[in-house]
C-alpha cells in the first residue's frame, strides 16, 4: 500500500521520528506536518492542543495517510484517547518513557524533562500510577522556552547550557540516574545536555521504541508498501520558514494552509 506514512508535531521536535522512520522503512512516502503556527504546544490548554491535533490529523488524512503518528510527547498525552475515538486510521503517540527509566533506575531517582502540559497530563499520571514502584522518587522539571528556542534556531551555544544547567541541577542534586526526555523537540539538544550531566546518568527518549512499533502496526495492519516506486518525503509548515539549525539541508520543506 504506498499511501503515505503521516506524522505531526508543534514544529521540527518530530523530524526525528521521521529520520529514524525514514531509514528504517526505505520504501514508504512519508508526510510530515510542522505546525509552527501554533507552536509551542507545551503551554496551551488541553481543548486548544485537542483542536490543534484534530486538525492535523484531518489534514493528514485529506492528504490519504495510512496512519498517523503523533509525532509529539504533548499532543500523545493531552490527546491521544480523543483522535482515537475519532479517527478510524491507526494512530501511534510517543511519551515519555517512564518505563524504561523505572526498570533500569538504581539509585531509585529519576527525572523527567517535558513541557507543562505533558506532565500535566491525564496519561503521564496514569503511565505513573500503572509502573511506578513505591520506593522510586520522579522529579519533573518543565523545559520552559526551550522549544522555542530550538523552533527559533537558537546558535547561543553559553545561553541553552546555563538554562539547561538550571533545569537540572536540582535533578543531579537528588542523585537521579535516568533522565527522561519527554519532548521530541530535545533530542537536538542532547550533546548540550549530555556536556551537563555526569556520565551515570542514563538519557532515555522514545524514538527507538515509537519506530519499532510504527513497524509492527504496519505489519499487523498489512499496510507495509510493497511497490517499488521511488518514495517522497514532504515537509510541511503553516507558520514562519522552518529554521534549519537543527535539522540540516536535507528536506524540501514547503507552506501549506492547515
Ligand atoms: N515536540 C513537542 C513534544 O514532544 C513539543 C511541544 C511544544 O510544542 O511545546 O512535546
Amino acid at each position: 500500500m504506498n499511501n503515505p506514512i503521516g506524522i505531526f508535531d508543534s514544529g521540527i521536535g518530530g523530524i526525528s521520528i521521521l529520520e529514524k522512520l525514514e531509514n528504517v522503512l526505505p520504501f514508504e512516502n512519508f508526510i510530515y506536518l510542522a505546525d509552527n503556527d501554533n507552536c509551542p504546544y507545551g503551554n496551551k490548554s488541553k481543548e486548544e492542543i485537542i483542536k490543534f491535533s484534530f486538525k492535523n490529523c484531518e489534514k493528514l488524512i485529506e492528504l490519504n495517510c495510512k496512519i498517523i503518528i503523533v509525532a509529539c510527547n504533548t499532543a500523545t498525552t493531552n490527546s491521544i484517547n480523543f483522535l482515537r475515538s475519532k479517527i478510524s486510521i491507526p494512530i501511534i503517540g510517543i511519551e515519555p518513557g517512564l518505563k524504561p527509566a523505572i526498570i533500569h533506575t538504581k539509585t531509585k531517582n529519576i527525572g523527567v524533562l517535558a513541557t507543562e502540559q505533558t506532565l500535566d497530563s491525564n496519561l503521564f499520571f496514569e503511565t505513573l500510577a500503572k509502573n511506578k514502584i513505591e520506593d522510586i522518587k520522579i522529579h519533573e522539571q518543565v523545559g520552559f522556552d526551550l522549544v522555542k528556542m530550538i523552533e527559533n534556531g537558537e546558535t547561543d551555544e553559553n545561553k541553552l547550557y546555563n538554562i539547561l544547567q538550571n533545569y537540572l541541577s536540582p535533578m543531579i542534586n537528588k542523585n537521579i540516574d535516568c533522565l527522561v526526555l519527554g519532548c521530541t523537540h530535545y533530542h537536538y539538544i542532547f550533546d548540550t545536555i549530555q556536556k551537563i550531566i555526569p556520565k551515570n546518568i542514563q538519557l532515555i527518549d522514545t524514538i527507538t521504541p515509537v519506530t519499532n512499533h510504527t513497524i509492527n502496526i504496519l505489519k499487523l495492519n498489512n499496510l507495509i508498501n510493497i511497490s517499488n516506486e521511488k518514495r517522497y518525503v514532504k515537509v510541511f509548515f503553516n507558520g514562519n520558514n522552518l529554521s534549519r539549525k537543527f535539522i540540516g539541508d536535507d528536506y524540501k520543506i514547503r507552506y501549506l494552509k492547515f
